[in-house]
């Protein structure tokens, strides 16, 4: 006899009294997210047998080449988000400008939803885990027209759901609604997200450093010298840490909210704002992070989540991950400036 597995409809269907102002719309709007997940596993998952690797042609916003597997998954959340009927309009790493949905059904809408499609693209080739990141907020602009680019430009505070798809050696769904954390695994064998992970925790500290170290010239001081912290040895902290990078955002932050640890994308000489984008990769994984008991900041004092929008595809420096963690690399970086400050005064 198996034990009873809860699938993501039945978990979304249990959950919605938690949202006693909700009418259903945002559990819609995740069970398109479900569906369009599962279409685009199916994708990635023969992608070395069908003519779906490689480049597109085109560059995206961001002037980085585009696959054909990302415009793929693009265009099958962009469908399952306008067939929801819950969503006004979207934002994705792979459009300029937002995507307004233009049906009735679609304006009357209570949300927008920031996305990657489909994240850590450059390991698609080589057979490397790769993600979707989404975000979902409550629309300013009045129902029943069209979305508006204020729509996009809230805080990460006023997220109201956000999470990510990992396509790994199994493919899971994570997310939250503000309520904590859950992580579903797909179970091939029924085509349905279950409920493996309730209540995710990151611990507190780990021994996971992530990030990106062939730039480590690049870094500012306090990265440096964290990065240092990091590698020597002390019994009590554990350290020397395990440095652990593969270049796609959520398969490094998943592992370090399952193991603890903390992914750094700092800014540097040739991204002064950092690489990844607000938007749709660190206010969603802020999120996630900020509700697995977790921290995420700009390395600067600044809480992720608290940054103001200005334009669609604004970058920003990036820490994430276990909450004694951060506080130790933002330690380091506020100890720099002050270093640095004094030195400019000293002249
Ligand atoms: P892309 O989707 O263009 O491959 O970008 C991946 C992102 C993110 O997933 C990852 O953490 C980061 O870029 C890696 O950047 P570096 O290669 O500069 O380390």
């Amino acid at each position: 006899m198996h034990a009873h597995v809860t699938t993501l409809n039945e978990f979304i269907i249990e959950r919605q009294s938690d949202f006693p102002y909700a009418k259903g719309e945002l559990s819609r709007l995740l069970t398109h997210i479900g569906l369009a997940a599962k279409i685009v596993n199916r994708e990635v998952n023969k992608a070395g047998l069908v003519d779906i690797l490689g480049e597109a042609g085109g560059t995206n916003i961001q002037g980085e080449s585009v696959k054909k597997l990302d415009v793929f998954a693009d265009r099958r959340f962009i469908e399952a988000l306008r067939a929801s009927g819950e969503c006004a309009g979207i934002a994705s790493e792979e459009n300029d400008e937002i995507v307004k949905f233009k049906t009735d059904l679609a304006k009357d809408g209570k949300y927008i939803v920031t996305m990657d499609p489909l994240d850590g693209s450059s390991n698609i080739d080589v057979n490397v885990s790769i993600g979707t990141i989404f975000s979902i907020y409550r629309r300013i602009s009045p129902r029943g027209h069209e979305a508006t680019l204020e729509d996009f430009m809230q805080r990460g505070t006023k997220q109201v759901g956000a999470g990510y798809v990992i396509y790994g050696s199994s493919t899971m769904l994570v997310f939250t609604t503000g309520r904590g954390v859950n992580g579903f695994t797909l179970d091939p064998s029924i085509g349905e997200f279950c409920l493996s992970h309730p209540n995710m925790q990151i611990p507190l500290s780990g021994t996971i450093y992530s990030i990106n170290e062939g730039n480590y010239i690049r870094f500012p001081g306090g990265v440096k010298k964290y990065i240092k912290y990091c590698q020597e040895s002390d019994r009590q902290t554990q350290r020397p840490y395990a440095s652990r990078y593969i270049g796609s955002l959520v398969a490094d932050f998943h592992r370090n909210l399952l193991k603890g640890g903390i992914f750094i994308y700092p800014q540097t000489e040739s991204h002064p704002e950092g690489k990844l984008r607000l938007l749709y990769e660190c206010n969603p994984m802020a999120f996630v992070m900020e509700q697995a008991g977790g921290m995420a900041t700009d390395g600067m004092g600044t809480r992720i989540l608290d940054i103001k929008p200005e334009s669609l595809h604004q970058r920003a420096p990036f820490f994430v991950g276990s909450r004694r963690m951060v506080e130790k690399a933002e330690e380091f970086m506020r100890a720099e400036r002050m270093a640095e400050e004094e030195a400019r005064v000293a002249g």
